[in-house]
């Protein structure tokens, strides 16, 4: 399948959007939902194709889910009411759906196979499996430490653990099995990676308590955990392409409501600022929980950041896109610390270097990031744009597409349903779905 991708309208992107749900706390509200006593109902529901992966999965698992567009209703089983799977449990190309997995049946009293695609079953999960055993927890991988997996669910007892891999996922998955352990655990982080597993347990309930250190995570065994309803905020990663759009097309103002902006996800907007965007928020009243707000970009003209490995957490998921916005900002730009981004649906530090040479930007590839020479204009190389079936990178080259002085093609965009079902159209919003000469 290709897509054929348009330059920007010449008076830049303009409008209002409200993207969909957050990814990361989609997941984690049908997860924490499902090991519940009682209903919770979760609005603003992300239905891409990972979250989906969770529901399926869940359901496999005999619990009742009922989803009507992003409204779903989840029946909690409560803390060990799972059911012996039938058959292989699919991830599909889901990260976060594997990794938390892990975690939340570690101590369940079942056997659970899981398998994913060809992307996900490359993927590292010794990260998990290894860290797990602390809590007496028996996960098998391949040889190659990846999927296939099969989860004996055990008796599992506290533990404390040092992370040596800045990872929420991991952490994620540490906190759940922690919460099937007598007594209490401790997970002491490499650095903060984002909270929302925290945030979420404690609001349905659990003793989870971060210290001030920010990176050392109590968690009481056997809570009880209450559904309830949650209100899901819009995704700053899908807003990011957007954001980062209004942010390299003159002439551009646009307006996202709603957005996450939970303080372990905003570094794109730091980085921006930083940069020399015209950033501007405005936070949304907030009782407690996870935080969101407003935000608005209007495009400025950019200079070239440099990023470390402690910036990297907050904005992991973004390091494409800032690779794309430094490819147009004044001055060359320097990513280290980043080797994660080579273990993410795609090695995104390779497949980044490969795309954005296509627009003629000078990107220079090392171990754990990139160096990237910026100028005010691109050279189309090529009109052949892959997203390598990663939705990051497919993403990224429609962004970037709207800088190209001719239209672009885009092969492998259904990658793109993973986490942003309607990013074209939504884009569409923004361009006013002009068509360029
Ligand atoms: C996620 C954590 C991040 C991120 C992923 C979602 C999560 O992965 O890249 O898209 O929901 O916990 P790592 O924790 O492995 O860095």
């Amino acid at each position: 399948m290709m897509k054929i991708l348009q330059k920007a309208p010449k008076n830049g992107l303009h409008g209002n959007l409200t993207v969909p749900g957050d990814k990361s706390i989609s997941h984690r509200a049908l997860m924490i939902g499902a090991i519940s006593e009682g209903k919770t109902v979760i609005e603003h529901f992300l239905c891409g194709e990972d979250c989906l992966s969770t529901m399926k999965a869940l359901q496999d698992l005999g619990v009742k889910i009922v989803r009507n567009g992003s409204h779903v209703e989840v029946e909690g089983v409560g803390q060990t009411g799972f059911k012996q799977p039938e058959k292989p449990l699919d991830m599909g190309n889901s990260g976060t759906t594997t990794r938390l997995m892990m975690g939340l049946l570690a101590g369940q009293n079942l056997d659970a196979k899981m398998e994913g695609d060809s992307s996900l079953s490359k993927r590292p999960m010794k990260r998990v499996s290894e860290p797990l055993k602390k809590f007496g927890a028996k996960v098998e991988l391949s040889d190659q430490g990846t999927l296939p997996a099969v989860v004996h669910g055990k008796k599992l007892h506290e533990a404390t653990i040092k992370m040596d891999v800045a990872s929420a996922q991991v952490k994620s998955a540490l906190i759940f099995a922690a919460l099937y352990a007598d007594g209490t655990s401790t997970i002491v982080e490499k650095l903060p990676t984002r909270d929302h597993t925290e945030i979420m347990l404690r609001a349905f309930g659990a003793d989870v308590k971060t210290a001030e250190d920010g990176v050392t995570i109590s968690v009481s065994g056997k809570p009880r955990l209450k559904g309830r309803k949650v209100v899901v905020p819009s995704d700053i990663s899908s807003a990011a392409f957007f954001i980062a759009a209004a942010a390299l097309i003159p002439g551009s103002e646009t307006t996202f409501e709603n957005v996450s902006l939970n303080p372990t996800r905003t570094g794109i907007l730091h980085v921006l600022c930083k940069m020399g965007g015209n950033v501007s928020i405005v936070p949304d009243p907030n009782e407690s929980g996870e935080q969101s707000g407003t935000i608005r970009v209007k495009y400025a003209p950019l200079r070239a950041i440099e990023l470390a490995e402690e910036d990297v957490p907050s904005i992991i998921d973004e390091l494409p896109l800032v690779a794309m916005l430094a490819a147009s900002a004044d001055g060359t730009s320097k990513i280290t610390g980043a080797a994660e981004l080579r273990v993410k649906e795609t090695d995104r530090i390779a497949v980044t270097v490969q795309e954005l040479r296509k627009f003629g930007v000078e990107i220079e590839e090392l171990e754990d990031g990139m160096i990237i020479k910026g100028r005010e204009n691109w050279n189309v190389q090529t009109q052949k744009l892959d997203s390598h079936g990663d939705h990051r990178i497919g993403m990224m080259d429609a962004i970037a597409a709207l800088k190209a002085d001719c239209e672009m093609e885009l092969e492998n965009e259904a990658a793109i349903d993973i986490s942003y079902p309607t990013f074209f159209s939504d884009l569409e919003k923004i361009t006013g779905g002009v068509k360029n000469d």
